[in-house]
């Protein structure tokens, strides 16, 4: 059985396993927030995860790293319902079962992801831009006589002030620079108030300022939201990082500070090509 956004919006939600899906509770006093154990896809016969296990603690800032073709891109594709593992397990908290989600329902369950495009509405004003998302999150686009409450107005200026925008708030979001349309995406993704948040290949692109201010945004968002941050960008990720993940052939090569997985001789041997 799989459970769509629309049977998370009604009330509850039996899965096939047994276990409740009810909107908004999350289990993690027992563990991570977000775990897959032994997760295996093959496309066409190669193994693109291969027993992949991963575990992310609540607040937590995690950074993935691993050379093109790791299965990084794949491993989120798996977490937000993109694509069906062959084998093994997925689940937020203890006991909502992803695999038994579609996509939208577990966006709709709070995990989101930022690719690495932009997709800001050039037209709109960077306000607009949120106040759509806040529009979009909670199934109101399309009343017609939807005002924003004082409530609504203020987790915009919340958002404006984390991501840095506030003195663009009014400016149409086409004339920002490519590093604040990313953090602007970010603030959309904020806007629906997201436990889990995967962000791949953030900096891409960015001047060197707004690499820095980039790190800034993630560490500042760190504790309230769990991230899970790819990477390759090693100085980026040195400045941002707690536990970092080396995944290598589908599989976690070695986990540890940045120090120790960039002094770890089958790291070395990885990115060197040895
Ligand atoms: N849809 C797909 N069809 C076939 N092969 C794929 C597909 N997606 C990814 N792969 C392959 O799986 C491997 C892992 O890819 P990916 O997860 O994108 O790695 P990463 O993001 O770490 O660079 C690569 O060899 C890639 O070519
Ligand atoms: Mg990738």
């Amino acid at each position: 059985m799989t459970v769509f956004a629309d049977d998370l919006l009604s009330e509850k939600t039996k899965l096939a396993s047994g276990a409740l899906v009810v909107e908004g509770e999350l289990d993690t006093r027992h563990g991570p927030i977000l775990y897959m154990e032994d997760v295996s896809v093959s496309f066409d016969g190669f193994k693109a995860l291969n027993n992949l296990s991963l575990y992310i603690n609540e607040g937590e800032l995690r950074c993935m790293i691993g050379p093109n073709g790791a299965g990084k891109t794949t491993m989120m594709d798996v977490i937000t319902g993109k694509t069906r593992p062959d084998t093994g397990s997925v689940f937020f908290g203890q006991t909502i079962d992803l695999l038994q989600m579609d996509e939208p329902a577990i966006a709709q369950a709070g995990i989101c992801r930022k690719f690495q495009k932009p997709s800001v509405f050039d037209a709109l004003t960077v306000f607009e831009n949120l106040e759509l998302a806040l529009k979009t999150n909670k199934g109101t686009w399309h009343s017609l006589f939807f005002r924003l409450t004082a409530e609504q107005n203020d987790r915009i200026d919340d958002v404006l002030a984390t991501i840095g925008l506030i003195d663009y708030a009014r400016q149409r979001a086409g004339i920002l620079s490519h590093g604040q349309k990313q953090w602007l995406e970010i603030g959309m993704l904020l806007m629906q108030e997201p436990k889990v948040m995967l962000v791949d290949e953030p900096i891409a692109g960015m001047t060197h300022q707004e690499v820095e201010r980039t790190a800034e945004l993630l560490l500042s968002l760190q504790g309230k939201h769990s991230i899970v941050v790819v990477e390759h960008d090693m100085e980026f990720v040195r400045s941002i990082a707690r536990k970092v993940t080396v995944l290598h052939e589908g599989a976690v090569l070695t986990e540890g500070s940045m120090d120790e997985v960039q002094n770890d001789p089958r790291v070395i041997q990885v990115y060197l090509g040895g």
